[in-house]
């Protein structure tokens, strides 16, 4: 384990197993259309999207979306997006990927930009889902794991730009919480 992490919450082992169960229900899913079209909120749903998509059998057309919601450990209730996006969704079946649903205030927001840009169809998928700290009406399609409500880190997920690269989701340690490392 990191030395960093308290304990582990979701092994790597857990995630490549849900992984490959969530596409394959995605995959049965949008099996009937032409192609799906992916859009990642990054950083956080890099490692995660990237997992999921090279499982897809359909053909895919992928872009991301980069949205600054957090800055430290409270949410920000007005994520920024930062960029547009490169594609059209006009007609398109749309499928938005993030990391987490926390507040739900980045994924409300992202799917309110995104129907403006009349996608045939729009539905999203987490890996992670903290349904206890909800506090605007949004559910995803599909969830990877439902989580308590603990700060955590890896797998696309960071505290201060670090972590992201842990093959696991973990629980910082608690004198890590902390605003020192943080820029
Ligand atoms: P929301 O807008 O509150 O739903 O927050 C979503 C974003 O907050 C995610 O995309 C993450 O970037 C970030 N976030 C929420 N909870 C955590 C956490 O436990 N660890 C790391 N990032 C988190
Ligand atoms: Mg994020």
């Amino acid at each position: 384990m990191h030395r960093d992490l308290q304990r582990i919450m979701v092994s790597e082992e857990a995630i490549r197993e849900r992984v490959v169960a969530l596409s394959k229900e995605i995959s049965k899913d949008y099996r009937k259309v032409e192609s799906l079209t992916v859009i990642a909120i990054v950083n956080g749903a890099l490692m995660f999207a990237s997992d999921l998509i090279r499982r897809f059998n359909m053909p895919v057309r992928f872009d991301t979306l980069h949205v600054s919601s957090h800055n430290d450990r409270e949410s920000r209730r007005d994520p920024e997006i930062i960029d547009s996006l490169r594609i059209s969704l006009r007609g398109h079946d749309v499928l938005v990927i993030d990391d987490i649903l926390d507040t739900g205030n980045t994924l409300l927001r992202v799917k309110e930009m995104l129907r403006k840009a009349e996608p045939a169809s729009l539905k999203s998928c987490v890996l992670l889902d903290k349904k206890e700290r909800r506090e605007v009406e949004v559910e995803a399609d599909y969830v990877g794991f439902t989580i308590e409500d603990e700060f955590v880190v890896g797998y696309g997920l960071d505290f201060g730009e670090f972590y992201r690269n842990l093959p696991c989701i973990g629980v910082l340690k608690a004198e890590l919480q902390n605003p020192p490392i943080f820029q």
